[in-house]
């Protein structure tokens, strides 16, 4: 069975089946384990023991303006962690360092059209601290909230941080996303300031955010000023008083901006991630707890050092770049690359190139990005020397065992440890993954939680399931960098997290495997959130936005499995009396789709059915729709109100090729 169909039988059924099994095994290689930052193993029975006392330790490596009076107050479920401390996660990311690394790079950055930048620390702060007095020119206060729409450039960690330095939280919207997705998240926060750009590089095309903000802003009331990059300078619209110029805006300003001193759980920012209904979910973090965990994973786990020229490949609009682009890498003072376009632009060996020009050592990436550099061959990475790499990361779903190997071959040249790292937005921060100079990695397993996590595999009654049995992640103790509440909505946080199993017990919603060592093997989603290259969608806010189309009476959507995005969307479309579904209007509609969502949610395939297969209750059987998508052999459908459409969807399906 192949860890895609491992996924699909997690979904599948309550109890989730049999895993291959998997006998290579990958003990850290003797020049990594002998001069690791973590080489004994007895942190994770020391942590275990006292974990108060371990994530103390960790935050006593930042720097607090005041101390916290307590640890941990845990109040199921809401947790307070380094009470009463003070802190500030610019200074922490930044001042501390320019004594000693004033002039050590912070950010290598490249352009897709080929310009470069070069920030060190000192860069940064002067940086930082003339935008944080910008965004107060601006009226910007302690505790507004800020929106940031914009591509990977230089000016978008630059904001970010600014924003933390005067204590306002930001929100983050990804740049693929459209002028609707925007406005919902601008509305959800009110955000008083949206940071964007004229356009964005995007395959040597621009991508005009300047435009799609425009059109959000024409339904937000809450923005009062917008501060606009200019980095393609393609032609945009300008409301005087409204909309200023970021080179503009710094000129005026100084380059001293004292830090706010944070109460260490003070809001650093706000995430919107999918979840099971159509509203995408504010995830809170915090400011002391958030940075605490950032830093010492990022510490341990890609075993930083201070020479290490570290890539996080990810962009930073999603919960990965904010924490190890960011927060975790600056935190711990090290030199990052930021690369602004596509990998394959102008061809398919940019990122080699990138990583031979920069000497990187350690590349963090997703699944989906290396089996599409899987199936573009090995000749692109062969024509550059990859040998300044010596530790290798993978993020965003299960990384099937094929994918490992030749990760491990083809990037790590047999000779870079993998580090699988689960985690979520909502965690904030790695929560299983190995140590690299201590843990034997199976390929295709994220091995065992972290020091200080507590995670557990329970079945359906919430019990602990035997080695080798498979069931539901959780986490059964409070952990620093863990969401705080849902932006607006207590009674969801509790609801979707909390309430499985008892108000102590995270459910992360993740089906989840321990073989007989005790290895967790991650087996996906089991609710109704599509992991599509890396990024979940839920299947509800993709319905929403295809009935909100004239022509669709009712959609159901499922995530098809698919060899290099993970899961590809799959559309069932019902017509509005009299509509006739064709080619055209398929088009149209997967248009419309990138025009709610973004061009990430566009359905792979849409096949128009007369009726969906539903329970006599009226629900939709998703489930049914996801068999037939993967061509599967259906179990018993005399449950259902309508069993006759089943046959005529299945013919459909069959006859429906998808696109790219
Ligand atoms: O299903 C798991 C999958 O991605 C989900 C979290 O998605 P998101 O909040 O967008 O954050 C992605 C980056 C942290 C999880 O519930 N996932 C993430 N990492 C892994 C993974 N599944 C298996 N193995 C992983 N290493």
């Amino acid at each position: 069975m192949t860890s895609n169909e491992s996924k699909a039988q997690a979904t599948q059924d309550d109890a989730i089946e049999a895993l291959m099994v998997e006998e290579r095994r990958f003990p850290p290689p003797d020049n990594i384990a002998s001069r690791a930052n973590v080489k004994d193993p007895a942190i994770y029975e020391e942590a275990l023991a006292d974990r108060e006392a371990y994530w103390a330790g960790e935050a006593g490596k930042l720097h607090w303006f005041k101390d916290w009076d307590k640890v941990l107050e845990w109040n199921p479920p809401f947790a307070k962690w380094f009470i009463g401390g003070e802190l500030n996660v610019s200074y922490n990311c930044i001042d501390r360092h320019l004594d000693d690394r004033g002039d050590k790079v912070a950010f290598h950055w490249v352009g897709e059209p080929g310009d470069t930048r070069t920030l060190t620390f000192k860069d940064l702060y002067f940086e930082v601290c003339r935008f944080a007095n910008a965004l107060k020119h601006l009226g910007v206060r302690r505790g507004d909230r800020v929106a940031i729409y914009m591509g990977m450039i230089p000016e978008l960690p630059i904001a970010m941080l600014a924003c933390a330095r005067i204590g306002a939280p930001h929100t983050v919207v990804f740049g693929g996303f459209s002028s609707d997705a925007l406005a919902d998240r601008i509305n959800d926060t009110k955000a008083k300031v949206l940071i964007t750009q004229d356009g964005a590089n995007r395959r040597g095309q621009v991508f005009p955010l300047k435009d799609n903000a425009d059109a959000a802003i024409e339904s937000t009331p809450s923005v009062e000023s917008v501060v606009v990059v200019e980095r393609c300078n393609n032609e945009v619209t300008w409301v005087e008083g409204r909309d200023h110029r970021w080179t503009e805006l710094v000129e005026s300003q100084v380059a001293e901006c004292p830090p706010e001193e944070m109460d260490a759980e003070d809001v650093l920012y706000i995430l919107y991630t999918s979840g099971t209904t159509a509203k995408p979910k504010g995830i809170v973090h915090s400011t002391g707890g958030y940075l605490t965990q950032v830093a010492s994973t990022h510490r341990m786990v890609f075993d930083i050092k201070d020479d290490d020229v570290y890539w996080c490949a990810a962009d930073i609009g999603w919960v990965t770049g904010h924490s190890y682009i960011v927060y975790g890498p600056l935190a711990n003072g090290c030199t990052g690359v930021i690369y602004e376009g596509t990998p394959d632009y102008p061809e398919k060996d940019r990122l080699w190139q990138i990583a031979e020009d920069y000497k990187v050592t350690i590349l963090y990436t997703a699944p989906t990005a290396i089996r599409t550099f899987m199936r573009w061959g090995t000749e692109w990475p062969e024509r550059h020397d990859l040998s300044s790499l010596r530790i290798l990361g993978s993020v965003g779903e299960p990384i099937n065992p094929e994918a490992w190997m030749w990760y491990r071959k083809h990037i790590g040249g047999d000779r870079c440890p993998i580090v699988d790292t689960w985690w979520q937005t909502e965690t904030g921060a790695i929560m299983i993954s190995p140590l690299p100079g201590i843990t034997t990695t199976k390929p295709g397993s994220a091995t065992f939680p972290l020091p200080g996590v507590v995670a557990d595999v329970y079945d359906e009654q919430g019990e602990s399931v035997h080695l080798g049995g498979g069931g539901y992640l959780v986490l059964k103790q409070p952990w620093p960098s863990m969401i705080r509440t849902i932006y607006g909505d207590q009674d969801r946080y509790v609801e979707t997290y909390w309430s499985r199993y008892d108000k102590e017990t995270y459910f992360a919603g993740d089906g989840c495997k321990r073989d007989e060592e005790g290895y967790f093997w991650l087996m996906g989603r089991i609710d109704d959130v599509m992991n599509v290259s890396g990024h979940r969608i839920s299947t509800a806010e993709v319905e929403s936005a295809l009935v909100a189309h004239p022509s669709v009476a009712e959609a159901a959507v499922v995530g098809r499995n698919d060899e290099i995005t993970g899961q590809a969307i799959a559309a069932f479309v019902t017509l509005r009396g009299g509509e006739h579904g064709d080619e055209a209007l398929i088009s149209e509609l997967r248009d419309h789709v990138a025009e709610k969502i973004g061009k990430i949610a566009k359905p792979q395939s849409i096949v128009f059915t007369d009726d969906l297969p539903k329970t006599r209750s009226g629900k939709i059987m998703r489930r049914l729709l996801r068999d037939i998508s993967e061509h599967r052999k259906l179990g018993d459908i005399t449950t259902l109100a309508n069993a006759d459409i089943v046959d005529e969807i299945s013919k459909l399906a069959a006859a429906s090729p998808g696109e790219d």
